[in-house]
């Protein structure tokens, strides 16, 4: 039985509708020389970095932008931004994105500060010293890497997402601007946002759970079932994608100290093997690794359906659960969410038993409430396709 339990936070966090100018009074007194900003193509084409480098600009602080972080960032992609890096002798790094450019950039200051390739770090806390100053910028409302430890790269000539859950990935600073997020079309809102879902039910049946951390996830499931429909609905909605901003977070705050389960380890492969959105993959394991989970800690479900607004007056433990999961269901019809793997682009039955071969090595299922057998983690797969 563990005795002692980490806490791991960015030192600084800027939230809050256009918060994103602030971040000048915090890189000022730094005296940082020179950013490499981490994103992508997409975001540098709708003007969205140009609000960063905006406000770089306006307080002298040099950049050069590397556009290359990939959805699903591979060790190649780290490999490209390491070298615009170091030929730039930039001094800090800047993510400004979703999960994809933030784990990009981490990798990047990670191998900046440590030295060796990418693949060396995978595992926990591998690194001997803090990578490169991160600033993370957030710009969905899912993943929470602007504010945690997790780096996941996609080791392509393995096939394979490497877990590198590592302290010194943390950010200096994160920002959580809502005002950036509006650019976020319905579909990854709603991805996103299941993700958040995923990282807070699996932070709250983790086998490292604990009042800090339960309480962050309650309260992040409370936010996504009261906003997520509003956020996919309506993209303008600024009170529901602030909540869902916070929604996030605290979902991060979750499983950033309690760590995650199942879903996550079993959606690592489809991703990795498929190149599939993380989100969605995760919103449709979901169901059926909680339904594997509730026959565990049917009680910690009680929680997760009040959360979810169901009403649990009178029901038994096993009953909440079911709640929970139909409430879980539910939502991710209404926002559009495939309602099986069958409709997963590249995916095949057939592969089942070497996707369940590696989320069994994969580090995010060791604080599942019970540790399955290949065959369960099969027939989960199987139960949703
Ligand atoms: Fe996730």
């Amino acid at each position: 039985m563990k005795k002692s339990y980490g806490y791991f936070m960015p030192p600084v966090t800027i939230m809050g509708v256009s918060c994103l100018e602030d971040i000048a009074d915090y890189i000022k007194p730094m005296g940082f020389k020179k950013a490499l900003i981490v994103s992508d193509k997409v975001l540098v084409e709708i003007q969205l970095v140009k609000k960063l480098t905006d406000v770089l600009d306006k307080i002298e602080v040099e950049y050069v932008i590397f556009d290359g972080a990939q959805p699903n960032p591979t060790v190649s992609n780290v490999n490209d931004g390491l070298k615009m890096l170091t030929d730039n002798e930039c001094d800090f790094v800047i993510s400004f994105g979703g999960g994809s450019p933030h784990d990009c950039a981490k990798g990047i200051a990670l191998v900046a500060a440590n030295g060796g390739k990418i693949e060396d770090y995978e595992g926990l806390n591998k690194s001997a010293k803090p990578q490169l100053p991160l600033i993370a910028v957030n710009t969905t409302s899912g993943t929470a890497s602007q504010m945690t430890r997790f780096c996941i790269i996609t080791d392509e000539s393995r096939h394979v997402k490497m877990a590198i859950v590592d302290w010194h990935t943390t950010a200096v600073i994160a920002v959580d601007d809502a005002d950036l997020m509006v650019a976020m079309p319905p579909s990854l809102t709603a991805a996103t946002g299941m993700d958040a879902l995923t990282h807070a039910v699996e932070a709250y049946v983790s086998i490292i759970a604990t009042p800090v951390t339960d309480c962050a996830a309650i309260k992040a499931i409370e936010l996504i079932a009261s906003y997520l429909r509003r956020a996919v609905a309506d993209g303008q909605d600024m009170e529901a994608r602030e909540m869902m901003t916070y929604a996030e977070y605290l979902a991060g705050v979750a499983f950033n100290n309690a760590s995650l389960g199942y879903v996550h380890a079993m959606a690592h492969q489809l991703g990795g093997f498929y190149d599939l959105p993380h989100g969605v993959c995760n919103a449709i394991l979901l169901p059926a690794v909680e339904e594997y989970n509730a026959k565990v800690v049917p009680e910690r479900f009680i929680d997760i359906a009040k959360a979810m607004g169901k009403n649990i007056e009178g029901l038994s433990a096993t009953e909440a659960a079911d709640a929970a999961l139909a409430a879980i269901r539910e939502l991710s019809a209404d926002i559009g969410i495939p309602a099986g793997l069958k409709e997963l682009k590249g995916f095949d039955a057939n592969d089942i038993p070497t996707l369940a071969v590696n989320a069994l090595k994969d580090a995010c299922g060791l604080t599942n409430p019970k540790q399955a057998s290949q065959e369960e983690i099969e027939n989960i797969y199987r139960a949703a396709i």
